[in-house]
């Protein structure tokens, strides 16, 4: 594949860091991602198997996603996603940033802040996305509310003008009318992108295509790669959709006259 007409405004299906491996230095402005939790290997507030029934029954991530089981031995996963934020790194250019999104947790009765995951990254601020609240089964701690964001700059890295005025706690709502099982609130990334100046922002852990969806719409280019067909068919039918809704939205003036 060849750098930028084979990955430019694309969803590429396939293992993201194959893909990333292929694309060369320096080459996007923003990565902007939620990649999968590791939550199947879990004996904390994650969810371990055989849920079939019990606390976790119903929920849409009982059985991982689609093409990806989310349950690897947490080494093995704390490794892989360190080297898909190296990867990110090599990719973003001199003023560039990763906005990484992840979820604390509770393993053994000790809190783990992913510092197996980070380790020498540069993380520069930790965004608190703040949820809605939802089912607390354990009586040994609160309900959990937020998930983290890291901000994990090149040195040459700065906001939008009047980026900075946000705070760095978000509270959005997660997303509720959407296929996938755990899917970026749109407010969320709008949030993101709008206050930086990337043009090209790559999403290696696409899902249905909402980094994607919100690029668009604010004129920006987007990468997206994932394993799973079936989302990423989901999100090219989100950006045609959005494509069709811009285009008539531009066209209805001149219907008026
Ligand atoms: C938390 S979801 C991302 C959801 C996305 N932010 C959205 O708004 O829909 C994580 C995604 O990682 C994908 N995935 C798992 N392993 C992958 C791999 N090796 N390469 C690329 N994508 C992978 C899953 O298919 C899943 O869609």
């Amino acid at each position: 594949m060849k750098f930028p007409e084979d990955y430019i405004n694309k969803i590429i299906c396939g293992d993201s860091l194959e893909i990333m491996r292929q694309m060369p230095d320096n080459c996007i402005d923003l990565a902007v991602t939620s990649p999968p939790y590791n939550l199947k290997n879990s004996t904390g507030n994650g969810m371990s198997a055989n849920t079939k029934s019990g606390k976790w029954a119903g929920n849409p991530l009982q059985n991982g996603y689609s093409h990806y089981s989310d349950n690897i031995p947490a080494d093995e996963y704390a490794d892989w996603q360190y080297n898909c934020l190296k990867e990110m790194f090599r990719l973003i250019k001199d003023d560039g940033a990763i906005y990484y999104n992840h979820k604390w947790r509770v393993q053994d009765g000790l809190i783990q802040d992913r510092k197996d995951i980070i380790r020498d990254m540069p993380v520069r601020q930790i965004i608190i996305w703040r949820r809605k609240g939802g089912f607390n089964f354990n009586p040994g701690y609160y309900l959990p509310t937020y998930e983290v964001i890291y901000l994990i700059p090149k040195p040459k890295f700065k906001l939008a003008t009047k980026g900075n005025a946000c705070g760095d706690v978000w509270e959005f709502t997660q997303e509720m009318k959407n296929e996938h099982p755990a899917p970026f609130p749109v407010s969320l990334i709008e949030r993101i992108i709008s206050t930086t100046n990337a043009k090209i922002i790559l999403d290696p852990f696409s899902g249905s295509g909402t980094t994607a969806v919100v690029a668009m719409g604010l004129k920006r280019e987007y990468i997206g790669i994932d394993l799973s067909p079936d989302y990423c068919n989901l999100a090219e039918k989100r950006i045609s959709k959005n494509k069709v809704e811009s285009e008539l939205l531009a066209i209805k003036p001149a219907l008026l006259f």
